[in-house]
């Protein structure tokens, strides 16, 4: 077999020009037809970089020296860009953020699901892209034998210190500081990864942007001293708190918060509303992360759904319920499934709260639970499913094809997954009518899309 010569070296500097970003939002330029990622350039762009990996089929440079600029580049608003893994996009103006995660998309669809001609509609953007995010978690650590409280750089588990978040609800950025004043004035442990000793590891917090209601959660490696004192510092430093949690995570794991909670103070949730309906909010539940763009999420899933009131809907990886209780006062009956029975509590809760009683909350993995609606005659109208990034398991797929939904619904943080799963549906009966991405994530290469599928009658 001939073999492929490869046209650049490691450790060379080379000129080249940018014409695309990839899905993690760094630079793609060509050296004689062999790809080159560099972080931080822009398409429109000729850079020097510094040759620092080479794989079979591609490289990645480091960004050495700009040449030409691209008239979209722009100041970041964070000083930690350059170093923190949280924003891919801070140096892009926000008008080509949004083309970006179009053609993101666009992309995704053609090369991963063969869906050539679908229509797949302006990514729809924020008026003020900044403090979005209701949820921050912090790593805390050591740098240099010094306390650290912040991100992690691209790729890795080393951590940046930060002082100041500008995409996160200015509040979080308070916590932050008062974390620290508590681990400095009581010497308490940070956690070190590599020798699983220490205790704190996390601090996450989560805020109601319409309720304004804070919740605090300390992560633990094991019992925490001075409860009293934390809960002093918090209460004290922030008047509007309105629960203080320990959440104990004693395995060496990626997963930052672990199964059990004790309340330290206050509540053992917070409460919070989109559009016209409130929501209970547990510390192990998952809650869109930007409120603002979520209503504008719903709202098109919701025209998506196109109820008329007589409908079966199912809503699987349905969280607390909050889709669920969107569409249950357009719908006859709704079915919503979740895994984590927390989440399935609050959902039931929610419904209670907000008077909705034509909605029934199953726990358990939809790939099981929903075969087993099915088997007892459940049959859906339509149906939304609103995965994690590795999207919906295939014997789910398979289920929503017997049943024959007119319509499908599929809310989607991950384009690639997104493209995947849709690939099936197209090959199963049913067509791609409308994509519509919305930037939930601003700053960052992320983007949420809804789409819109319908059963092909034959
Ligand atoms: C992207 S969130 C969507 C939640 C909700 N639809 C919302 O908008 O807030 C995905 C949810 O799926 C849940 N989940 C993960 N795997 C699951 C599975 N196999 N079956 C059911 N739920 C699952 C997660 O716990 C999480 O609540």
């Amino acid at each position: 077999m001939r073999s492929v010569k490869i046209p650049i070296e490691k450790n060379k500097e080379y000129e080249i020009n940018i014409d695309n970003l990839g899905s993690n939002g760094e630079g793609i330029g060509r050296i004689d037809g062999f790809a080159v990622f560099v972080e931080g350039a822009l398409p429109g762009e000729r850079v020097f970089t510094k040759i620092v990996k080479v794989a079979k089929s591609y490289a990645y440079g480091k960004l050495l020296h700009i040449i030409q600029k691209s008239p979209d580049r722009v100041e970041p608003k964070c000083p930690y860009f350059k170093y923190c893994g949280g924003c891919q996009l801070q140096h892009l103006a926000y008008e080509e953020q949004l083309n970006y995660k179009t053609q993101l998309v666009k992309d995704a669809l053609e090369r991963i699901g063969n869906l050539d001609h679908v229509k797949v509609l302006q990514t729809i953007g924020m008026d003020e892209p900044w403090k979005y995010r209701n949820k921050a978690q912090f790593p805390v650590g050591l740098i240099k034998d010094r306390l650290a409280l912040g991100f992690y750089a691209p790729r890795s588990h080393n951590l940046i210190n930060i002082d100041l978040c500008p995409i996160q609800h200015d509040i979080i950025n308070r916590v932050t500081e008062l974390v620290r004043r508590f681990i400095q004035t009581y010497h308490i442990p940070v956690y070190q990864e590599s020798t699983h000793t220490g205790i704190i590891r996390h601090v996450v917090t989560r805020v109601g942007f319409r309720s304004n209601q804070l919740m605090v959660i300390l992560v633990t490696n094991g019992e925490l001293p001075r409860k009293k004192e934390f809960v002093s510092i918090i209460r004290e430093g922030l008047p509007a708190v309105t629960s203080i949690i320990q959440n104990y995570q004693a395995e060496r794991t990626n997963v930052v918060l672990g199964r059990k909670n004790q309340t330290l103070w206050g509540s053992d949730y917070i409460m919070d509303a989109i559009g016209d309906l409130k929501f209970k909010i547990s510390p192990l539940s998952f809650y869109q992360i930007n409120p603002i763009q979520t209503e504008t999420l719903y709202n098109k899933t919701l025209e998506y759904a196109d109820l008329t009131g007589r409908e079966t809907v199912i809503d699987a990886y349905c969280g607390i319920g909050t889709i669920s209780l969107f569409l249950a006062r357009k719908a006859a009956r709704i079915y919503g499934v979740e895994v984590i029975p927390q989440a399935i509590e609050d959902a039931k809760e929610n419904a209670r709260i907000n008077g909705i009683e034509n909605a029934e909350f199953l726990t358990g993995e939809s790939e099981a639970v929903i075969p087993r609606l099915s088997k007892l005659g459940v049959k859906a109208d339509v149906v939304v499913v609103d995965p994690p990034r590795k999207g919906c398991d295939e014997r789910l797929l398979q289920t929503i094809v017997d049943m024959s939904p007119k319509r499908m619904v599929y809310v989607s943080c991950n384009p690639a997954t997104l493209a995947r799963d849709l690939k099936y549906m197209a090959e199963h009966g049913y067509q791609v009518d409308e994509v519509q991405p919305v930037d939930m994530f601003p700053q960052t290469a992320h983007v949420e899309t809804v789409v819109l599928m319908s059963r092909k009658d034959k």
